[in-house]
């Protein structure tokens, strides 16, 4: 029986606080202000948490989530969905203690395509105009000039050819660069050439002498940019990897940078992330680093998704993005 005090204390709280499962916002390396705001402005009815030891695991059934612990979503007894803060699904979908029966979405966002291309010509003119390497001239008061690529010039490989894969080929194409693409299925709607499947692939590499990875990370694709791959490229190639560290075998990449056939590599993703302090890419003149920044979730513009997401999972409705754990994307 509850006492006077208890049913009195009940009547006073918001009807929410007494009923309502709350959306949980799990991410311990991301900042979750921005979120919570996000969240909040598109849709104040929905309770929002954010993670902590004192959580109460049984009241949350909607997880938005980056890096989570391993393990952690078998804790939660009412889980109904698993939304990913980003395009990537690979570190939720390598835990292996996930629910089966919980479905997991992924964000699209027309938002992440339009500055992952931003991201991608800036890389792709920074290479062609040589820019970093006349950065490393000027800390040695050099003044050597060398002729640059034009767009004319290039021809741009586009690997993977998802929601931003064909927006960058279709921007990069109106830009007036020559762009093909290698994909794993068939893709009747690209503009661009698509080369398709492994029987494909060497031709694809070939023309390819800028070489964009923007492949989701799988088990299939998992160490695809080897030596044998990347040797398939013309001489002197660029590769720029925006996709996961762990598609690409990173001595392999050095031994193909100091041997001449790759030219230059800008990197923004990693096998280890943060690129740990004594890792030899650091020091490696022919790469460019940054830290994984290539193309980052806006809150405010995918707020309206998650909120979406929400209330169809209260429905019971299928969520929109969701991904198949099979495929990995
Ligand atoms: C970033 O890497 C993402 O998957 O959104």
């Amino acid at each position: 029986m509850r006492s006077h005090k208890t049913i009195l204390i009940s009547l006073l709280l918001p009807k929410q606080t007494q009923t309502s499962m709350s959306l949980l916002i799990l991410s311990p390396t991301r900042e979750t202000d921005s979120w919570v705001k996000a969240i909040r402005e598109e849709d104040s009815s929905i309770p929002i948490a954010v993670y902590s030891e004192r959580t109460n695991l049984s009241e949350i059934d909607f997880v938005l989530t980056w890096n989570h612990p391993y393990g952690v979503f078998e804790k939660f007894p009412n889980l109904k969905c698993i939304s990913s803060m980003g395009a990537g699904v690979d570190y939720l979908l390598k835990d292996p203690d996930l629910p089966l029966n919980v479905p997991i979405t992924r964000i699209v966002d027309p938002e992440l395509s339009k500055t992952m291309f931003e991201f991608i010509l800036s890389l792709l003119l920074n290479q062609m105009r040589g820019l970093s390497h006349f950065k490393q001239l000027q800390l040695l008061n050099q003044w050597k000039p060398k002729m640059y690529k034009r767009i004319e010039d290039v021809r741009v490989g586009i690997m993977g050819l998802g929601v931003i894969g064909s927006y960058v080929a279709e921007r990069l194409m109106n830009l007036g660069f020559s762009v093909h693409a290698w994909a794993q299925s068939e893709k009747p709607n690209s503009k661009a050439e698509v080369f398709v499947g492994l029987n494909q692939l060497k031709s694809f590499m070939q023309k390819s002498d800028f070489l964009v990875c923007l492949l989701p990370s799988t088990p299939a694709t998992r160490a695809f940019l080897n030596k044998e791959t990347l040797s398939m490229l013309p001489a002197g190639a660029i590769l720029i990897n925006v996709a996961r560290g762990d598609i690409l075998v990173e001595n392999d990449l050095i031994e193909m940078l100091d041997s001449g056939h790759i030219e230059a590599a800008s990197l923004d993703v990693f096998w280890q992330e943060p690129l740990p302090a004594t890792h030899p890419f650091w020091e490696h003149e022919k790469i460019d680093i940054t830290p994984h920044v290539a193309s980052l979730t806006n809150p405010k513009t995918v707020a309206p998704q998650i909120v979406e997401n929400y209330w169809r999972m209260k429905k019971g409705d299928a969520c929109l993005n969701e991904v198949s754990k099979e495929k990995g994307y």
